[in-house]
């Protein structure tokens, strides 16, 4: 499907100041400690996620820890509304114009867009300049999987458009498929689960580097398979819930 809305996000940034024990800080140098304060970027997407239907009603949970706990942005704009020329271009800063991916089927993960767009995504900034990257979940409409895009340490990206059961990811370029057991299979919770591990592998294994790392949600997408635990929840709901 086309999605017409498209993506609603969240930005969350975390400082690291947990990470720095008194005893690890003789002789801190200025390049060191300016690395050290860099904050942690987790920017979590979803897809479909429309406010103006009510979507967010359903969604109170998340209402108070982010907006409540965070920041909104009122005038934030989307300049071409549509799932694959947006993602486009939130990965590169360009226009559509500039980047080419005019729907979510032409140059959508083309060779054009490989060649000339893709090694310039912030994910390839940000590695460069020494954020720990990370990928999870729904990409280019189009990404079919067979290589791991530029800049992104640790890559799970889901091949094609979204689903949430008996789907196929590239896990740092090998193809694993997915079967309709929940919770392993979920997309959703998969998604959860694999950042929370890779966060705090890498905050134990390099406690001084920043994440940044990507939660790519399909969710509220259709096809609307809910977990099990909450297929009850709005039994008159007619929207993306
Ligand atoms: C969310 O909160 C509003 C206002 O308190 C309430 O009317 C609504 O029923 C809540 N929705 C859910 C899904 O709990
Ligand atoms: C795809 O992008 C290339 C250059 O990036 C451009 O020349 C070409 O016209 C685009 N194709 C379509 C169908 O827009
Ligand atoms: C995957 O896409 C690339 C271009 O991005 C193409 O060259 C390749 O043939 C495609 N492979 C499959 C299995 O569809
Ligand atoms: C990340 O950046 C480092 C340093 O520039 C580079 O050696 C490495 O290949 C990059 N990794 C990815 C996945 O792009
Ligand atoms: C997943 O695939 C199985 C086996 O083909 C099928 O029975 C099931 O209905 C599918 N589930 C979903 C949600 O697509
Ligand atoms: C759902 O709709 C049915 C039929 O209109 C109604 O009887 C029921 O009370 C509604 N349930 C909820 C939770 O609103």
């Amino acid at each position: 499907m086309a999605g017409r809305l498209l993506l609603f996000l969240f930005v969350t940034v975390t400082l690291g100041h947990a990470h720095f024990p008194a005893g690890q800080r003789q002789k801190p140098r200025l390049q060191r400690d300016r690395r050290n304060i860099r904050p942690n970027i987790i920017l979590i997407l979803t897809d479909d996620q429309d406010q103006e239907l009510g979507s967010m009603q359903a969604m109170n949970k998340t209402r108070r820890i982010m907006e409540e706990g965070g920041t909104s942005f009122s005038n934030a704009f989307v300049t071409t509304p549509m799932c694959c020329p947006s993602r486009s271009s939130m990965l590169t800063g360009k226009y559509v114009h500039n980047h080419n991916t005019y729907t979510n089927n032409e140059n959508c993960s083309s060779m054009s867009w490989q060649r000339q767009h893709e090694p310039r995504s912030f994910g390839v900034y940000l590695n460069n300049t020494g954020y720990r990257t990370a990928f999870f979940g729904k990409y280019l409409n189009e990404y079919n999987g067979t290589y791991v895009p530029p800049g992104w340490r640790e890559w799970l990206g889901l091949v094609k458009n979204s689903r949430f059961y008996n789907y196929t990811l590239s896990r740092n370029g090998v193809r694993e498929k997915h079967g309709a057991q929940y919770p392993q299979d979920y997309l959703t919770d998969l998604i959860t689960a694999e950042s929370i591990r890779y966060f705090r592998s890498s905050k134990r294994v390099y406690p001084h580097r920043p994440v940044m790392m990507v939660l790519s949600h399909a969710a509220p997408h259709g096809p609307e398979d809910s977990a099990p635990q909450y297929s009850t929840a709005f039994p008159n709901a007619s929207q993306h819930m």
